[in-house]
């Protein structure tokens, strides 16, 4: 489980930009043995059992993007912890920002999610990020305190991943620094110390080098950059321990 493995741990979010021959081709040019990285792609959830056709187990985790609130019913479009489980997949990314802005997914969503994915052995890769007002305000710790508190994060400490992605630097090309990225980094693993921490938002091969030296970072999750094939290995070479 990419919880409890000690190694770091790339995901790619190929989000709604995967056509099913870019997502089979992706796949299938990441199956290599490696033991000392955790890799993982979220593909659309029409594409989930594509993959996880393609993906051998000890290699390649496969994830969906989203999960419902709600664990069975009349819910339609919905898919549910149990349906995802039963495919042989490993979890679910859950309140990415652009379920946030676009659908209105709440903190109290992201709690509901988590329970669902929990109760079924599922992993819970929980973003969380602040946007430019607040981080310009000063009130980017303040801000991330109060999603990790109205989510209930801490009673899942451990069985959850975090992906910390300041929503201004999500496709936007900016990375936040160094300095940013750590002082968040070990405000994070203050509250959840045992909870994997990755960044996001705006990782490319030039910038993965230097994020994957911080401190309590153990990872990413990257967007853009993954639909492409020879720079999304270049980030997971940066992020393997050797
Ligand atoms: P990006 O997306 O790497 O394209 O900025 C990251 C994400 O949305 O998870």
């Amino acid at each position: 489980m990419i919880t409890n493995s000690k190694n770091n741990l790339v995901i790619a979010n190929w989000k709604m930009a995967a056509s099913l021959e870019l997502a089979k081709a992706l796949a299938e040019s990441l199956l290599e043995s490696r033991d000392n990285i955790d890799v993982a792609v979220a593909p659309s959830a029409l594409h989930l059992n594509m993959v996880k056709n393609i993906a051998n187990t000890n290699s390649l985790t496969v994830l969906a993007q989203d999960v419902s609130k709600h664990e069975s019913g009349a819910f339609t479009g919905e898919i549910s912890a149990l349906q995802i489980s039963e495919m042989g997949i490993s979890g679910s990314v859950i309140g990415h920002s652009e379920r946030r802005k676009n659908f209105a997914e709440t903190d109290a969503d992201v709690l509901e999610k988590i329970k669902q994915l929990t109760a079924q052995n599922l992993v819970p890769v929980v973003c969380i990020g602040e946007n430019l007002e607040t981080r310009e305000q000063g009130k980017t710790l303040e801000f991330l305190q109060s999603q990790i508190e109205k989510s209930n994060l801490q009673e899942f400490d451990g069985k959850i991943v975090i992906a910390y992605e300041p929503v201004w630097a999500i496709g936007t090309g900016k990375v936040a620094t160094v300095e940013q990225i750590a002082e968040v980094a070990s405000f994070i693993h203050k509250l959840l110390p045992k909870s994997k921490i990755l960044y996001g938002g705006s990782v490319t091969a030039a910038n993965a080098k230097d994020i994957a030296q911080i401190q309590h970072i153990k990872g990413a999750l990257v967007g853009g950059a993954s639909l492409k094939i020879d720079e999304f290995k270049q980030i997971i070479s940066s992020f393997a321990v050797v």
